[in-house]
């Protein structure tokens, strides 16, 4: 079940969190963040995630949300994809997030690190100097063929969403395509991290917030269009 939450202000706002206020998880809280999972709309509902609570997590979390995952494109997409839309709800609650790959849980491609954010310390300096997260592409660096003058201003909207996605390392290894004023392509490196459904899932987002409704299908490996 979706929620009417401000996605576009939650996509502008969040930034990974990587040093945490100790916090152990109660019921309540368990429950709040399962409702977050619960709410993230699947792409391809053929494939299966159970999402799971870790109690034990890196950078000093409380938590580590995580599912079993199959390794083939799609699935990776479709990993990326419902745990962005965890991701925005937890932020919505006044979680902290960071994407996790330098660990995996069994069966895991990568893990969602969750808790109540904390003074930044020296992890945050070293690890956000590294991967340069507060840095982005620009639109223009991003989009083949640019944007046409008289696109709507929706369509700005929606790939600057994209555009904001996390990835790892901050790769940033997609880019997009202005089909019409209702419709985007989306292409990316799916690789062996969820990175192209995670910016999918801020795309779709964003469209379904300011259109009422988006659709997002896949064209081809690593291709997918974002209509509305
Ligand atoms: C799939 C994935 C794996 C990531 N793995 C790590 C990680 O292992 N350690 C870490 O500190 N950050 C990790 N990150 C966070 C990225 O470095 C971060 O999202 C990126 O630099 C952009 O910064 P921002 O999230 O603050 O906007 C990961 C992000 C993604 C999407």
């Amino acid at each position: 079940m979706e929620k009417e939450l401000n996605y576009i202000e939650l996509i502008r706002t969040r930034h990974s969190i990587r040093d945490y206020e100790q916090h152990t998880l109660t019921d309540a809280d368990r429950a709040q963040i399962m409702g977050a999972v619960a709410s993230a709309v699947p792409l391809d509902s053929g494939i299966h995630l159970d999402w799971k609570i870790a109690d034990a997590a890196p950078m000093g979390g409380s938590g580590l949300l995580y599912a079993g995952c199959g390794t083939s494109n799609e699935e990776l997409v479709e990993y990326g994809y419902r745990g962005e839309q965890s991701v925005l709800g937890l932020t919505a609650e006044g979680w902290g997030t960071c994407w996790y790959g330098m660990a995996h849980m069994p069966g895991s491609p990568c893990s969602i690190v969750f808790g109540k954010p904390g003074t930044p310390g020296v992890r945050s300096a070293m690890l956000g100097a590294l991967s340069r997260g507060h840095t982005r592409k620009s639109l223009e660096q991003l989009v083949t063929g640019g944007i046409p003058a008289d696109s709507s201003p929706l369509v700005r909207t929606v790939m600057e969403s994209a555009r904001l996605a996390p990835s790892a390392i901050n790769r940033q290894s997609w880019n997009f395509e202005v089909v019409s004023d209702t419709q985007i392509v989306i292409k990316g490196d799916t690789g062996r991290f969820p990175d192209l459904g995670i910016c999918l899932a801020n795309a779709m987002v964003t469209a379904r917030q300011l259109a009422g409704a988006a659709t997002v299908t896949r064209l081809d490996t690593g291709t997918y269009s974002i209509s509305w």
